[in-house]
């Protein structure tokens, strides 16, 4: 048996999976994000652990004896959250996450000093994690003088579980402080916030072995002792690890809080230009590129707050056949944008507003928006050098039908939705689990899921959407100014 343990910003999800790869079943505890301020999104890294201790004891009710089995466990997170201790390991302030956006000008000047570029291969964008701590150095710099260790979401959870101040490189190359080609700390990079190599953890590669779980949680949960932990991976190479999108060509768009392009490559390509993020996979030797929006199930989970009615409520009074657009264009910029605007002051609007718009146009609105998001995203990635022909969807907000057909009409590509499973980041967590604790081949294991549906482009709607794409690439620059 292989644990995945996914810390995303909604939850913590804890799935079993056995050596044959079926799941065997999953467990969750729930987070809530922190807004004190304008632009800030923060948790409390004692959440994580108590959210993580909740959905094992949840597996563990369900499957006591498979829980017995486990041999090795893999870990995955919300990506670029600084979460800093200090030299006893105790947490100084609560984590600053990737949709934070209070460090922007901070992140600004790192990215106008041209070695950030030139290392990373990446825009310093201010959810990475170097721009959050030029941000406490300058802010709450008697916190910034006790940092000892500045660690990514995941990797403070695998301090819980293993004692050890260990990363790996996928998560690692988000911070703005990874050479992303040669796949280690830059010191350099370090220096220009004040910070050394001994702030950072060691690093391996996601396949890696990167520990053993501590013998007194083995005894709570029921586990044996010496359970391998594997270097694991952020949550979107992780996904692609569950999704089999490991080799070049393949993709995937990710309907999660945040929405991801994700291509894998076979080589290091940057084009920090387009926005793209260019990061390390979680395999060896291989890097991926995505485009990245930061408000994609969000932007519906917003609607749905004000309307007071669920989601799926919502996107049912759709029904299933696509909808032209109605004229009425949505911009999902609720905490700013990275892909392709890197823009942290800009927020949301709705535009073309009128009497006979009711609550299903505004849906229909967010649902376009987010798939005019993604059809940027695509652009980018085809200015990054690398062009798609269809790409799998995974995430929560993939259940809705409609959202897919519209996400395939806006891109003009098949949307691929996999056969009845859970591929996500829990399960490729699991996946780098039995890969390090096996030594198995990381491509055998890395398959991607049989198809059980293929969505095409609403070919009649083709040109209704792609005007409604080009007023809606209009909007964000008249709106700019007025921010
Ligand atoms: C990626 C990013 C998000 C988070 C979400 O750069 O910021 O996708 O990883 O958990």
């Amino acid at each position: 048996m292989y644990l995945g343990l996914d810390l995303g910003t909604s939850g913590v999800k804890a799935l079993l999976m056995d050596a044959d790869q079926r799941i065997v079943g999953s467990g969750h505890g729930s987070l809530d994000v922190s807004r004190p301020h304008h632009g800030w999104s923060e948790q409390d890294p004692g959440d994580w652990i108590r959210a993580t201790e909740e959905a094992i004891a949840e597996l563990r009710a369900a499957h006591p004896r498979e829980i017995a089995a486990v041999r090795g466990i893999g870990l995955s997170g919300q990506m670029h959250g600084a979460t800093l201790l200090d030299a006893s390991g105790k947490v100084l302030r609560p984590c600053i996450l990737w949709n934070d956006t209070r460090s922007f000008a901070e992140a600004a000047a790192l990215d106008a000093d041209p070695r950030f570029q030139e290392i990373t291969g990446n825009i310093v964008f201010p959810g990475f994690t170097a721009p959050k701590l030029a941000w406490v150095k300058a802010n709450e710099p008697e916190i910034f003088a006790k940092v000892a260790k500045v660690l990514l979401p995941k990797d403070y959870l695998r301090l819980w579980l293993s004692g050890e101040y260990i990363s790996e490189m996928s998560d690692s190359a988000g911070t703005s402080w990874l050479d992303v080609a040669a796949r280690r700390w830059s010191p350099e990079l370090l220096a220009a916030t004040g910070l050394g190599t001994e702030h950072m953890p060691s690093l391996v590669e996601g396949t890696d072995r990167a520990g053993a779980l501590r013998g007194e949680l083995a005894a709570k949960w029921g586990m044996r002792q010496g359970v391998t932990i594997a270097g694991g991976a952020g949550d979107n190479a992780a996904s692609a690890c569950g999704m089999g999108t490991v080799k070049p060509g393949a993709a995937f768009v990710s309907l999660g809080t945040s929405g991801v392009l994700f291509a894998a490559n076979g080589a290091y390509l940057p084009n920090p230009e387009s926005a793209v993020h260019t990061f390390c996979h979680a395999l060896p030797n291989a890097w991926h590129q995505m485009g990245v929006i930061l408000s994609a199930t969000d932007s519906l989970n917003w609607l749905s707050t004000i309307t007071g009615k669920d989601a799926a409520e919502l996107t049912r009074e759709l029904g299933d056949e696509l909808r032209a657009p109605t004229g009425v264009t949505f911009l999902p910029y609720l905490s700013g944008e990275r892909t392709p605007h890197n823009d942290a002051a800009i927020r949301g609007s709705f535009a073309g507003l009128a009497h006979e718009i009711d609550r299903a146009g505004l849906t229909q609105a967010v649902l376009e928006g987010v798939a005019f998001a993604f059809r940027d995203s695509l652009e980018a990635l085809a200015r990054a050098g690398t062009t798609l022909t269809r790409v799998t969807a995974i995430g929560g907000g993939s259940r809705s039908r409609y959202w897919l057909k519209s996400i395939a009409t806006a891109l003009g590509l098949p949307v691929e939705i996999p056969a009845d499973g859970d591929f996500g980041a829990a399960f490729g967590a699991a996946r780098l689990g039995l890969i390090a604790t096996e030594g198995a081949d990381p491509h055998q294991v890395c398959t991607p899921p049989a198809t059980a549906e293929t969505i095409e482009p609403v070919a009649a709607l083709a040109g209704a959407y792609d005007e409604a794409y080009q007023r809606y690439r209009k909007l964000y620059p008249a709106i700019r100014g007025a921010m």
